[in-house]
């Protein structure tokens, strides 16, 4: 069996350090096996969230050798071991403890995002048609398990720290799949113009690299949302076209259908509400 130097952040929001511990290591281990192991045997009160241990709750997310990765998702064999691997907290969101932080921002900015609403339906028996097309084109943005590694590494957050008047990449994802859903009729633009800061993202892609699903963040999502902003508010032609022919309307709230579900996580060792 080899052994390994991992450097892992303790400490709150008082102030704290890098502590150092080796450990036994074994082919097929996970970043997440290795802070167990030392959960278990050095430093009990090391504090960690996870919950699935399968890259499907978005709950270990962390920093790892300085890239935003999820914990359980990151073999050893992909990281240099003759050096110290570091491991530490998501540096955008406030600390709680060790490698925990709070990620319930995220929560209070999905709340102020406006709720699916579908148009009247197409048929008298309360069924719609819809292109698969349209369908399949949002199934890539419902993937988000919402690790919030792309909030974290997004400079307009993490560096500028604008997050009363910015929603960042994973919010654009939401709202790309609420506006792209062949059904929904609310108009979320001026929202993304405004309190939505849109115009602070300058695509430089860094969401894109580390979303564990592989979301399209920037090119699916974050600039054809850009392009119906500029639609909307820039083109004199789609202007005049929408005086003379307004939006569809929504149904009464009687026999319409709930919301999509998103992906949920499960509660047991997560910190903040959904
Ligand atoms: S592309 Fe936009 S949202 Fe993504 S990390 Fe860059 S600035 Fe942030
Ligand atoms: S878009 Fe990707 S990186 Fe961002 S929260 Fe969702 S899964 Fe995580
Ligand atoms: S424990 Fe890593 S994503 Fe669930």
């Amino acid at each position: 069996m080899a052994q390994a130097m991992f450097r892992i952040w303790r400490g709150d929001a008082r102030g704290g350090g890098f502590q150092d511990f080796t450990v036994q290591i074994s082919d097929g281990m996970v970043v997440l096996d290795v802070v167990h192991q030392i959960q278990a045997e050095q430093a009990n009160d090391l504090a960690v969230r996870w919950n699935c241990k399968a890259g499907k709750c978005g709950s270990c997310s962390a920093e790892i050798n300085g890239h935003p990765k999820l914990m359980c998702m990151t073999r050893l064999s992909s990281l240099p071991l003759d050096r110290p691997v570091t491991v530490e907290p998501m540096r955008t969101f406030p600390l709680v403890r060790d490698l925990v932080t709070d990620v319930s921002w995220n929560y209070e900015v999905k709340k102020r995002i406006k709720p699916f609403q579908p148009r009247t339906p197409d048929a008298a028996d309360g069924t719609w048609r819809m292109d698969q097309r349209d369908v399949d084109r949002v199934q890539e943005f419902r993937k988000c398990i919402e690790c919030f590694l792309c909030q974290d590494v997004c400079h307009v957050l993490r560096e500028h720290q604008l997050h009363r008047e910015y929603i960042g990449p994973r919010f654009y994802v939401h709202t790309a799949a609420l506006e792209m859903h062949p059904l929904d009729v609310a108009n979320r633009l001026a929202d993304l113009r405004g309190p939505g800061g849109l115009g602070y993202c300058n695509i430089t892609k860094c969401c894109t690299k580390v979303c564990p699903e592989g979301i399209k963040i920037t090119d699916n999502a974050i600039i054809p949302l850009k392009e119906r902003v500029v639609d909307e508010f820039y083109d004199p032609v789609r202007r005049l076209f929408r005086i003379f022919r307004p939006k569809p309307q929504p149904p009464p709230a009687k026999g319409a259908p709930e919301a999509e579900p998103e992906p949920t996580r499960t509660a047991a060792s997560s910190s903040a509400p959904r």
